[in-house]
This record gives structure tokens, sequence and C-alpha cells, in this order.
């Protein structure tokens, strides 16, 4: 790797600060999300998921994005052996989806998966009723503090026929939409 396709500042991690951790929690809280569910399936320890909204689109040429999880997650140590997710973009409505993903309520697993999950053909778990749902390939991955940072290919994006439902949003720490 060279100069030119990493740029390191500081390799060193400051040691916590909770006064500055609170006021960023506070800032990101007005950073209004799409709330998705990651997802994936494996052959053999079924299917798990996690909301989230560490997610953006990276590039379009190829279709790329990014997803942030932390590493303790049971989706991000699925992720280790798997190869594909999907990104579902939840609507408007789609709240209860998001508070079991999110494992509040004790949910965990292939349990989290209601009657409005289908397959993609390969295998990804895509969710009926989003406003979009992106298959992705992983292509690379980062292990940064608490995290990992995922990147997928997007391998393909499944939508609806009908008009586009609104987004289900999270702002200041509260499910909201767009009026
Ligand atoms: C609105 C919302 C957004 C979230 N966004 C993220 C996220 O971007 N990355 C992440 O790792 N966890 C995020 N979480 C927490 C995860 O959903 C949660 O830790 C995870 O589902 C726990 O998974 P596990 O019980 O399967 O390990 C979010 C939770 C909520 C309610």
């Amino acid at each position: 790797m060279t100069s030119d396709d990493l740029w390191v500042y500081d390799e060193s991690i400051r040691p916590a600060h909770p006064e500055l951790t609170n006021q960023f929690l506070r800032a990101m809280g007005s950073l209004a999300a799409t709330v998705t569910i990651a997802a994936a399936a494996s052959p053999t320890a079924g299917r798990t998921g996690a909301t989230a909204t560490a997610v953006c689109s990276l590039s379009t040429e190829p279709p790329m994005m990014v997803v942030c999880l932390n590493r303790e997650s049971s989706l991000a140590k699925m992720l280790r052996t798997t190869g594909w997710f999907s990104v579902n973009l939840l609507a408007a409505g789609q709240e209860g989806i998001a508070t079991d993903f999110s494992g509040r309520t004790g949910l965990s697993g292939e349990n989290r998966f209601g009657p409005q999950w289908t397959a993609h053909h390969s295998g990804t778990p895509v969710l009926t009723g989003a406003v979009a749902t992106c298959i992705c390939r992983i292509v690379n991955s980062m292990q940064q503090a608490t995290h990992t940072v995922i990147v997928g290919e997007v391998h393909d994006v499944v939508m609806p026929d009908a008009t586009a439902p609104r987004p289900l949003l999270y702002h200041d720490r509260r499910f909201t939409t767009l009026t």
C-alpha cells in the first residue's frame, strides 16, 4: 500500500473523554439519518441483522456503499465469514422492525425476522415494504476503535414498483419521518 492509497495522520487513539463524548453524542443526535436494517444469511448460522444508521453511499461507478457496525454485534461477527449482506432502507411505519433489530425487544438472530422478509437469489434477506434494498458483496473492511467499517459493492437493488414510501428517519434519538 502506498501513501496515495492511505492517508494516516495519527494512528494513536486518545483516551476516552466523557465530556467530549457527551457533546459528540448530542451533535450526532442532530444528524438525521434514514434507518436501515443491514442483514445477512449464513448456511450454517441462519440469518441475523442490525438496525443501522451509520450507512452511506460511497461511489456510483461501481455502485458501492459503507456500513459501520459495532464489531461485537452478531451481524459483524457473521460478516467475517459471509461475503454478502443487504441494506434495507426502512419506510415510515416500520419502527417496530427497527426496534426489534436494535436488540431492544430482546429478540436475537433468526427470531428478529418476521414473515415480511424474503430471500434474494443470493440468499441475502430482503424486507418487503422497504423503500429499497441494496444487495452487497463485501470488498473491504477496516477495524477502527469499537467498530468495523465495511465496504460493499452493490450487485442488485430491489425497489417496489409503486411510488416509494416515505423513509423512516432517526433524529434527536427518536423515530420520525418527512412531513
Ligand atoms: C436508530 C438506531 C441506529 C443504529 N445504528 C447503528 C449503526 O449504525 N451501527 C451499529 O453497529 N449499531 C447501530 N445500532 C445498534 C444496533 O442496532 C444494535 O447494537 C445491534 O442490533 C445489536 O445486535 P446484536 O444483538 O445482534 O449483537 C443502532 C440502533 C438504533 C436504534
